[in-house]
C-alpha cells in the first residue's frame, strides 16, 4: 500500500460521514497505512481500533507511531491499559482497553484529560468504552476474511 491508488477501494465522500475503505494484503501494508495516517494527525483526534484479536490493532498502532516520528518501540499496552509516547511530533497515547470490566475505569488513568488533551489518543477494543468515546472521532474497524487468505485485511476508516 505504498500510496493511496493502490490500497483505497471505496472513497465515500457524498455523506457526512467520511469513509474510506483499505485493503491490506500484508502485515507491512497495515503498518504503511497507519504510518501515513499518523504522518498527517492533528493534535486533539481520537482514533479508535476495532477487530478481533490479532485483526493488526497494535500493528496499525505501531505504524501510526513511527509516522508520528516515534523512533521508541511501541507495544501492547494490554497490561497497562496506557502508553505514553513524547518523543514525536505530538504526544501518543496508546490504550488497549480490552481487559476493563467497566468503563468507570478509564476516569481511573486521567481518561479526560487525555481524550481533551493536545495530542493524539488511539484506543484498541474501543467499542468496550463506547459510552464515553468523545463524539468526535475517527473509527478503524480491522476484519479478517479467511477465504481471502490470512494476511488479508480489510480497513474501514469512518470519521464519526
Ligand atoms: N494484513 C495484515 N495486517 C495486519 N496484521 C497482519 C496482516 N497479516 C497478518 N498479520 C499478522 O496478524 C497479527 C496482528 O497482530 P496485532 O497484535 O497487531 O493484532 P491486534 O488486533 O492488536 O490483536 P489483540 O486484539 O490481541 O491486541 C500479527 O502477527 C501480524 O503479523
Ligand atoms: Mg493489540
Amino acid at each position: 500500500m505504498k500510496d493511496q491508488n493502490d490500497c483505497s477501494v471505496d472513497s465515500d465522500r457524498e455523506k457526512k460521514r467520511r469513509r474510506s475503505v483499505y485493503l491490506s494484503h500484508s502485515p507491512e501494508e497495515t503498518y504503511a497505512l497507519g504510518k501515513r495516517l499518523g504522518a498527517g494527525c492533528s493534535p486533539g483526534q481520537v482514533y479508535t481500533l476495532t477487530g478481533d484479536l490479532g485483526a493488526g490493532k497494535t500493528l496499525f498502532a505501531q505504524g501510526f507511531a513511527a509516522g508520528l516520528g516515534i523512533s521508541e518501540p511501541v507495544s501492547s499496552p494490554t497490561f497497562t491499559i496506557l502508553q505514553e509516547y513524547d518523543t514525536g511530533r505530538l504526544p501518543f497515547y496508546h490504550f488497549d482497553v480490552y481487559r476493563i470490566a467497566d468503563p468507570e475505569e478509564m476516569e481511573e488513568v486521567g481518561w479526560e484529560d487525555y481524550i481533551y488533551g493536545g495530542g493524539v489518543c488511539m484506543i484498541e477494543w474501543a467499542e468496550l468504552v463506547a459510552e464515553i468515546l468523545p463524539e468526535h472521532c475517527f473509527s478503524v474497524r480491522m476484519e479478517k476474511d479467511l477465504e481471502k487468505g490470512p494476511d488479508y485485511r480489510r480497513i474501514t476508516i469512518e470519521e464519526k
